[in-house]
């Protein structure tokens, strides 16, 4: 089994971006369309070394042979409900992929994952999933998320957050050493109410301007 891998997504763009959706004093609409734009140039990340095949075009000059993404074989995996906020940034990218859904919510007393919801495309077992969900903060819902995926045996798994702590970033990995994390910041920790410090606040709320 290879080793766990976490790559810090350092882009002074994303960096940037980043800082401004922390602020408290961010509107909901300007934390979202931080959170668009940063999905976009994490994706350019995060895609990097996603297959291409060759196809024949003709330029107005010459026949030539060029390289194209096969966008359908990947899988968006939105983990709900903050997992959607990323989702329009990356499929403006690939605007070909796939997207399933699964639903979690954590139980406040335990912070464990409990499944409501779980929709997948068909053939998995032909695709690479990207797993979406703003915090790595228990990482409880990372790793029953990915538990489920991997019944569906799909090629490949990553997973995509912006902040991380280092305890979900440890927890995630206990049980998933294959699958590489690719977050934009590691923060300090997390609180007794299992958020990130000093995070964004929940992901969700500001996403939805629903607090
Ligand atoms: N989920 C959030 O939305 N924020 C946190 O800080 C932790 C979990």
């Amino acid at each position: 089994m290879s080793l766990p891998q976490v790559h810090h997504i350092t882009h002074p763009l994303v960096q940037h971006k980043l800082t401004l959706m922390r602020e408290k004093t961010r509107s909901t609409s300007g934390f979202r369309r931080l959170l668009n734009e940063i999905s976009m140039l994490m994706a350019y990340e995060i895609t990097r070394d996603i297959g291409t095949q060759m196809i024949e075009i003709e330029t107005p000059l010459e026949k030539m042979q060029a390289p194209v993404i096969d966008g359908k074989k990947t899988v968006f995996v939105s983990i709900l409900r903050a997992g959607n906020g990323f989702l329009d940034g990356m499929l403006n990218v690939v605007p070909g992929a796939r997207v399933g859904h699964v639903g979690l919510y954590r139980d406040p007393k335990t912070l464990v994952a409990v499944e409501y919801y779980f929709k997948m495309p068909s053939d998995m077992h032909e695709r690479d999933v990207i797993v979406l969900d703003p915090m790595l903060a228990t990482g409880n819902s990372a790793v029953a998320a990915v538990e489920r995926l991997k019944e569906t045996n799909p090629k490949s798994i990553r997973f995509v957050c912006l902040l991380a702590a280092p305890e979900g970033l440890k927890n995630f990995h206990g049980s998933h050493p294959d699958v590489p994390v690719y977050t934009a910041a590691i923060d300090r920790g997390l609180d007794e109410h299992g958020y990130i410090v000093p995070g964004l606040g929940d992901a969700g709320d500001r996403i939805f301007g629903t607090k």
